[in-house]
């Protein structure tokens, strides 16, 4: 028979690996991570483009002409929410900002590596949709970053010929 104390270098192994992948795993995967930072407004997309079909060039006009879509105005939001459940809390505090002159603090929500050089334009004339790249929107109440890595983006230019000269094309 051995003893129990035979077992303990065996266990603290165990407990050191264990707990160095528990510690890897919530360093890389922290609780929360993968749902988007939270709104100043918790503004849906799933409701605005999944259940009311709004276009996503009516709030972010400028995505295939200019290297910023738009984010839109508070005056855009009360152009429907003047009417719309007027009086929920939510479109109160749009009112709030709107008197006093004050944009809605949106939290970004996608980064590219500061390096990487990215442009809609080329992209939607080309015809390929948002979702492709951001994903199904239109089921998303909060939105999440996107990871935009370096082989998403050259995995999709090699499949449409599109130009893999990315140390030229993509950085800066
Ligand atoms: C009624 C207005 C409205 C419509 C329609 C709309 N959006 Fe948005 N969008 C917003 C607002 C407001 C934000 C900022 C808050 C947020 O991130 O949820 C935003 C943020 C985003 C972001 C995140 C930007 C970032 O910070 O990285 C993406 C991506 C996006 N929208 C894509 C789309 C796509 C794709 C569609 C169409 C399927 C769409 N949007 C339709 C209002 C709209
Ligand atoms: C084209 C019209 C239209 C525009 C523009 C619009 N909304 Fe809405 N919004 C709606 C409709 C329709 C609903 C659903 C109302 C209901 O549930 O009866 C809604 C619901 C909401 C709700 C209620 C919560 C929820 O998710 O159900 C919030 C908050 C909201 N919108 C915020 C915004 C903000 C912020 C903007 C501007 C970025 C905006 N809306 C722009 C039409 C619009
Ligand atoms: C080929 C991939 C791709 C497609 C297609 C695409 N996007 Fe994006 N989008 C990105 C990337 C990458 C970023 C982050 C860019 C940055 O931070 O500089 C981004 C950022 C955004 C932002 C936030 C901009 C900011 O500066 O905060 C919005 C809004 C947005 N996209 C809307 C859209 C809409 C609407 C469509 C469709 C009409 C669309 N995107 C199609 C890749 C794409
Ligand atoms: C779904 C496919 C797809 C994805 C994903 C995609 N691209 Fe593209 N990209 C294209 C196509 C197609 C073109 C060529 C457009 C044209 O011919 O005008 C292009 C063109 C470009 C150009 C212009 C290149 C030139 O010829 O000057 C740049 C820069 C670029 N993409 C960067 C990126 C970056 C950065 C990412 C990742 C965040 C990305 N792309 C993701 C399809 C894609």
């Amino acid at each position: 028979m051995k003893s129990i104390s035979n077992y303990i270098p065996l266990v603290s192994v165990f407990l050191a690996v264990l707990f160095t992948l528990m510690f890897l795993y919530l360093y890389y995967f922290p609780p929360g991570s993968d749902i988007g930072p939270e709104q100043p407004i918790p503004f849906s997309h799933r409701v605005h483009t999944g259940v009311k079909n709004i276009q996503c060039e009516f709030c972010h006009p400028y995505v295939a002409q200019s290297s910023f879509p738009g984010m839109p105005p508070v005056e855009k939001c009360l152009y429907c929410h003047n009417y719309i459940i007027a009086n929920h809390p939510w479109i109160q505090k749009e009112h709030e900002y709107y008197d006093t002159n004050t944009p809605i603090p949106w939290q970004k929500v996608n980064y590219l590596p500061e390096h990487a050089f990215f442009n809609h334009e080329r992209h939607i004339k080309k015809d390929i949709e948002c979702q492709a790249c951001h994903g199904a929107v239109e089921n998303m109440d909060r939105l999440k970053a996107e990871p935009f890595r370096m082989e998403f983006c050259i995995g999709c230019h090699r499949e449409m010929n599109a130009n893999l000269d990315c140390w030229l094309a993509c950085h800066n």
